[in-house]
């Protein structure tokens, strides 16, 4: 695990964030539902890149290339998110989804493993926008120890290696730590950009 702290400076972070809300224009923000239960998640989802993840009742976790609700294709990768996969994934192929988390002030992501993938020697990176996330690791086991730390807007999380496949989750944003999202979120809320390499190059 690497953690490349404020890997993008606040005017990086702008040109980001209106590359994010043009990609969302384009596919707009849906909200996923869990396997089986058909439950809720509490943050809304959108991707770019060939491929996107999605989740439903009926057919469950799983990348597609078409949009759930628009049946469109994702829109394309923005180049910032191409270059930092180049500079830090130490991979020979690019990321073929980058999946958009959209956290309001009381959203928040369960411990879970990204393994969705076919491919786990390429890393999973990810990039914070916005408030902070009280972010929380732990081992390949979900009984194994965990800790906690933060991540704030501009934050690069490198999960590669023996970490690849760790449980890890989002206990809570912190309010108020980020006006980057300003008008968007007046209460509060974060981004979160998660690039992964989804079939075997
Ligand atoms: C995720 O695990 O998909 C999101 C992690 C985060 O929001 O930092
Ligand atoms: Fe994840």
């Amino acid at each position: 695990m690497r953690h490349l702290t404020e890997y993008f400076d606040r005017q990086a972070q702008e040109l980001l964030l209106a590359e994010i809300l043009k990609v969302i224009e384009g596919a707009p923000l849906f909200t996923p539902t869990m396997p089986r239960t058909g439950k809720s998640f509490s943050v809304r989802m959108s991707n770019c890149g060939p491929l996107g993840w999605v989740s439903d009742k009926t057919r469950g976790y799983r990348y597609q290339e078409a949009h759930p609700d628009t049946g469109k294709p994702w829109p394309d990768m923005p180049k910032i998110l191409l270059d930092l996969w180049d500079d830090v994934s130490v991979y020979h192929a690019r990321p073929e989804a980058c999946l958009i988390n959209v956290y309001d002030a009381h959203a928040k992501m369960g411990l879970h493993r990204d393994e969705d993938e076919d491919d786990f020697s390429a890393p999973v990176i990810s990039v914070s926008l916005g408030d902070t996330a009280l972010f929380r690791i732990g081992g390949l086991a979900r009984k194994n120890p965990t800790r906690s730390f933060d991540l704030k807007s501009g934050d690069v999380l490198v999960l590669g290696g023996d970490t690849r496949l760790a449980f890890h989750g989002v206990d809570r944003i912190k309010t108020g730590a980020s006006d980057l999202l300003g008008d968007q979120f007046p209460e509060g809320g974060r981004i979160n950009l998660t690039l992964r390499r989804v079939t075997k190059p």
